[in-house]
């Protein structure tokens, strides 16, 4: 096995079941023995986690500019990698992120309207040919995950972010622009049908993990 530890993102748009996942995905690989570091973007530090903060709040009545949102993103993807993925990887522990840069092309390149090489000059410019491994991309009609979303607000009792007071639009151009991120690297991205029932995801998790994790080994 390579001394670097693998690095997984698991995405999708909102309501899909990402960080319900997260756990299954962290539980199945540290029964193989893989020491395990489960993180979420935007944020994963404390600066990066303030940097959340600005991105999602609703409260604050200025507009952001989509360059500006579109450079937090970034800088709070810079400090998460110096802190937290980079060293963790390092020491060859696998890192699980719920959400990362393919995020950034579903929502400001497909939703927000950012042309797509742009944010690719920022990812080259953070990441320097950092990728992800392994892209588990939970696909499912916006129209279904936001009933989902909305039972889970409802227990929450919590307000829409940013993201999440966007319209149906909004959130098909984000489907299409990860499902054509997903046909443009098929070696890296597993597309999961994620309106089935969990035990069914999950099952088509355990595959995907058990294919991928036996050819890296
Ligand atoms: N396969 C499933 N079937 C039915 N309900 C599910 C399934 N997966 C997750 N849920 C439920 O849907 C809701 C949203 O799930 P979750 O919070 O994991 O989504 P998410 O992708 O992390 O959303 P966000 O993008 O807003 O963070 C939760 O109430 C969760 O219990
Ligand atoms: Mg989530």
């Amino acid at each position: 096995m390579s001394k670097r530890g693998r690095f997984i993102t698991l995405e999708g748009g909102e309501g899909v079941g990402k960080s319900t996942n997260m756990a299954f995905v962290e539980a199945w690989l540290t029964a193989q023995g893989m020491e395990v570091v489960r993180t979420r973007e935007p944020g994963g530090t404390p600066r990066a986690e303030a940097i959340r903060e600005l991105l999602l709040d609703p409260a604050l009545q200025e507009p952001l500019s989509v360059d500006a949102e579109l450079l937090l993103v970034f800088a709070a993807r810079a400090q998460h990698l110096a802190e937290k993925i980079l060293p963790a990887l390092a020491r060859g522990a696998w890192v699980v992120c719920d959400r990362f840069t393919d995020a950034t092309f579903a929502y400001q390149g497909g939703g927000r309207g950012i042309n797509p090489a742009r944010i690719a000059q920022l990812e080259q410019f953070v990441q320097q040919g950092l990728a992800p491994d392994l892209t588990l991309l939970l696909d499912m009609s916006p129209e279904a995950a936001k009933e989902r979303l909305e039972g889970r607000l409802r227990e929450l009792n919590t307000q829409r972010d940013r993201f999440e007071q966007e319209q149906t639009d909004f959130f098909m151009a984000v489907r299409r622009a990860y499902l054509d991120r997903a046909a443009a690297s098929p070696e890296r991205f597993a597309v999961i049908d994620a309106a089935q029932p969990l035990e069914v995801v999950q099952a088509a998790l355990s595959h995907v993990l058990e294919e991928r994790v036996a050819q890296w080994q």
